[in-house]
């Protein structure tokens, strides 16, 4: 058996910035309270007055890096797994736009994976399983969101509209003989909270699918109860890897969790008893970027040097659906 190892990794954001102040002007809200509730200062937004992006748009110059530190061209992938909770359409998905955009000849299979904040991690199982039973040698890996253009910038939005941001991250998965990279994932989903954070339309369910009286075009959250579940249901997910790879948390080096509010990463290193300095937090810049988070998060860990070859590594995701999980790997 092989084993599958992250060689390469990428991210790019829209040069938008949005700051606290910038969403003052929009809802009744405050820096304080925002920085205080969630530890984000900023995020990125596309700029949709000027022009029309969507998630397959971001993901290019995200898939160009990792492919360029990775050594390869877009077509010598024998997949692609592209993980996003807005798709550019309501379908094809978006790895087709983006296998487009990128290398219109190209026939290299698409697979899209709507796991919303865990989506990534679903994307980096998959590409273990393949990998590890030889059906394939490299897998690109993407999450790519455009957020903004779903948030209700009314008062009624203020709570989901001040959390999340836009921007894409990719990653190329190797099969190795070496016994490193992506050593065991765990996966979990729990669809009975599935409406604890949603967006409910357009819908299926009925005819007009789309109409300008639709109040469920906007996200809706369930703050609270998300903030305790991902709380509980990480940590969880956490002492899983450690047990299925015999560490302790204290061996781990680094943890990459999902950045959906500095609270909740504060309260999983708590519970765990670990160190703030080993959890690697991006928030302040970024929102929460949902399945986009961990791999920009990996880059910017390895560029920062908080994160390095050989290191013990914990990611662990949750978000809407419920969907949650984790993965060890050795860097
Ligand atoms: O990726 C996974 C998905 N997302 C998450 O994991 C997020 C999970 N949830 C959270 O991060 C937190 O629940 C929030 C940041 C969303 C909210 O923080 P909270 O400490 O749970 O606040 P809350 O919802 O209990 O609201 C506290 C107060 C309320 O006012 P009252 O009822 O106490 O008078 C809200 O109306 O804060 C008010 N509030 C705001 N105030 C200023 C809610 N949103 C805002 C806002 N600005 N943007």
């Amino acid at each position: 058996m092989k084993y599958a190892r992250i060689t390469g990794t990428g991210f790019y954001v829209p040069p938008k910035v949005v700051t606290n102040l910038d969403l003052e002007k929009i809802y009744d809200t405050s820096d304080e309270w925002i920085t205080e509730r969630s530890g984000i200062k900023e995020r990125h937004f596309i700029d949709w007055e000027t022009k029309e992006e969507g998630p397959s748009d971001l993901a290019v110059p995200a898939v160009q890096m990792a492919l360029q530190n990775a050594g390869y061209t877009f077509d010598e992938m024998d997949l692609c797994i592209f993980a996003t909770l807005s798709p550019d359409a309501y379908f094809p998905g978006s790895g087709c736009f983006l296998q487009a955009k990128i290398s219109p000849e190209s026939t290299v299979p698409m697979l899209d994976v709507r796991m919303q904040c865990s989506g990534f991690l679903y994307a980096m199982s998959i590409a273990e399983m393949y990998i590890k039973f030889g059906r394939y040698q490299k897998i690109l890996l993407v999450g790519a969101e455009v957020q903004s253009t779903t948030i209700d910038f009314s008062n009624e939005g203020r709570t989901v509209g001040v959390l999340f941001g836009d921007g894409a991250g990719a990653a190329v998965v190797e099969a190795t003989e070496e016994p490193v990279g992506i050593l065991s994932t765990h996966l979990y989903t729990q669809g009975k909270y599935a409406e604890s954070l949603w967006v409910p339309e357009p819908t299926t369910k009925r005819r007009p699918k789309v109409s300008s009286d639709m109040k469920g075009l906007y996200p809706y959250m369930n703050g609270r109860e998300v903030f305790k579940h991902a709380v509980t249901r990480m940590t969880e997910a956490i002492w899983e890897a450690c047990k299925h790879q015999n560490w302790s948390p204290e061996e781990v080096n680094v943890f990459l969790i999902h950045q959906a509010n500095a609270r909740i990463i504060e309260a999983i290193a708590k519970q765990l008893n670990q160190p703030m300095s080993k959890f690697f937090i991006n928030i302040h810049k970024y929102g929460n970027t949902t399945a986009a988070t961990v791999p920009i998060c990996m880059h910017e860990a390895l560029s920062e040097g908080f994160m390095k070859q050989g290191d013990k590594v914990i990611v662990a995701t949750f978000g809407s659906g419920f969907t949650w999980g984790s993965a060890a790997l050795i860097w």
